[in-house]
Parts: structure tokens; C-alpha cells; sequence
């Protein structure tokens, strides 16, 4: 397993909050810790740093306490940027923010004409990109992203409103490897995923109720939450190395280390 050094954009929990409820993990009545929750974000952060990563900043903006989970902020491959644009009101302001971030930072973006959340639903994978829908992204936005970042989309259905976006129900682990949980895909979408991923590393229901495919992998390191202690033994089982990081404040909002990082690809 050879690790490969991303750019990753991350945005600090400045505002993070639960106010509102568009998932089931939301529960606007149970009480945040902002402290520890930027704690926890600061531990990723110095995390991807000691691995060798590149990390930058966007700046967070007061009334939007989901900017944290900056993998929703846009879709990044071969230096294009796809814009995301969010299915709830609550957070239709983020897409225009980050779609900023990366104008200023020399990027060509490309405005979303169809719903789609970003990185929650539209996952690089080595040539292809794996493409999630059901509960957020639009199908439309599959053919958009394919035409827009020219690339081969492979559309999956989400159909467990835990696993509201792709990216809580599959990780990409490196070009050629996933990690996922079946019973979160139409009896369809795992029939496809068999087929293109026979080896796939196949994540249990307590796996992934802890979040512990919203994983962020660099080809050897594979940060997770601690409490997905099956899913770790077999990425050790497969040579990966698994990191563990507790993101319980923002599981609260439902996500957790991957749904807040966003790669930055350049190539
Ligand atoms: N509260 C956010 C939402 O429901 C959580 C987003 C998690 N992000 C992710 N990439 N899965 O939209």
C-alpha cells in the first residue's frame, strides 16, 4: 500500500451547530459542544498534516453550522471544479462559497445546473467516478459531472436514510479499492459494485452506523472512527493502515472525517 500526498480544503467548525434537522442523526433539541468539536476537527487537521498532506482553509461563515463538512462544497478532479448545489435551503449558501474559493485560488468552476452535494455523493475512483443518489444528489447531476469533470460516472442508489449521502455508506480506499456497507445500496447498486469490486472490504451494520466508512484514505492510511473496530482489523487484514479519530460532536450532525475534507485534485 503506498500512500499518495493530497491538497485537502477543510473548513474550521467556527459556527457549527445543530439548528435544523435534514437527516436522521440531526436532533436540533440535543445539546452541541462546540469546544470539543473543534478539538476533535483540530486533531483531523493535525492528523493530515503529520502524513505529510497539504491542508488549507476556507473561512467559515456565521449562519451556515454545516460548512464544517467541507466534502460537500464541490467535486475536485483533473484541476476542474464542479460545483455542488444543496437539496435544502439551510445550506444553499455553501455552494457559492466554496465555488468562490476556488475561483480565487485559479480554478475553473463549473456552476451546477442540477442538485448534486459534492464529495458526499461523487467519490473519485481511480478513472471513474462512483456516483450516489436516492436521498441528496439528483441523478441528472451524474451525467453533468461526467460531462463537466470527463470522467466515466457509475450512478448508485442510496436506500437507508442513515446513509443519506455516498459517502457514509462507501469509502474510496485508493484507485482501485473500495470499502462498503451493502445493505445501504438498492439490491442493483450491489449488484454492480459486485461486479466491479469483487475484493471489496465489506463493512458490517455497526461499521457503518458509527460512521466508519466516512473514511479518508491516502492510499495507506485510512482515518476512521475508533468505535468501527471490525472494518479496522480488516484494513489492517489488507495491508491499510487505520487511524482511529473521534469525531463524536459531529456525528451529531451526521458526519464525520471524511464529510469534512474535500480533495483538492489537481490531476
Ligand atoms: N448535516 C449535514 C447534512 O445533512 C451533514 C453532511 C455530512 N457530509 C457528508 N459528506 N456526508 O447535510
Amino acid at each position: 500500500m503506498t500512500a499518495r500526498t493530497r491538497r485537502f480544503l477543510l473548513c474550521p467548525p467556527t459556527y457549527f451547530d445543530v439548528t435544523y434537522s435534514i437527516n436522521p442523526w440531526m436532533e436540533p433539541a440535543k445539546p452541541t459542544d462546540g469546544a470539543l468539536a473543534l478539538a476533535q476537527w483540530e486533531r483531523l487537521r493535525s492528523l493530515l498534516i503529520g502524513l505529510g498532506h497539504t491542508v488549507e482553509l476556507i473561512d467559515p461563515l456565521p449562519g451556515l453550522p454545516d460548512m464544517v463538512f467541507a466534502a460537500n462544497g464541490a467535486t475536485v478532479v483533473g484541476g476542474r471544479v464542479y460545483s455542488a448545489r444543496f437539496r435544502h435551503a439551510q445550506r444553499a449558501a455553501e455552494g457559492p462559497a466554496y465555488a468562490e474559493w476556488f475561483r480565487t485560488h485559479g480554478f475553473p468552476v463549473h456552476d451546477a445546473d442540477h442538485v448534486n452535494e459534492g464529495e458526499g455523493d461523487l467519490l473519485a475512483a481511480g478513472d471513474r467516478i462512483l456516483a450516489g443518489t436516492g436521498f441528496r444528489t439528483d441523478a441528472r447531476a451524474h451525467e453533468e459531472a461526467a460531462r463537466v469533470l470527463d470522467r466515466q460516472v457509475i450512478g448508485l442508489h442510496l436506500v437507508d436514510p442513515r446513509f443519506y449521502h455516498l459517502d457514509t455508506a462507501l469509502a474510496v480506499l485508493d484507485d482501485d479499492q473500495i470499502m462498503y456497507y451493502p445493505a445501504a445500496f438498492s439490491a442493483r447498486s450491489q449488484d454492480v459494485l459486485r461486479r466491479l469490486y469483487p475484493d471489496a472490504v465489506l463493512a458490517d451494520e455497526q461499521d457503518a452506523e458509527v460512521f466508519g466508512l466516512n473514511a479518508v484514505s491516502d492510499g495507506r492510511n485510512v482515518l476512521l472512527a475508533p468505535q468501527a473496530v471490525h472494518l479496522a482489523r480488516e484494513l489492517s487484514a489488507r495491508g491499510f493502515v487505520p487511524i482511529g479519530i473521534d469525531l463524536s460532536e459531529l456525528l451529531k450532525a451526521g458526519g464525520s472525517a471524511k464529510c469534512c475534507v474535500l480533495e483538492v485534485r489537481e490531476s
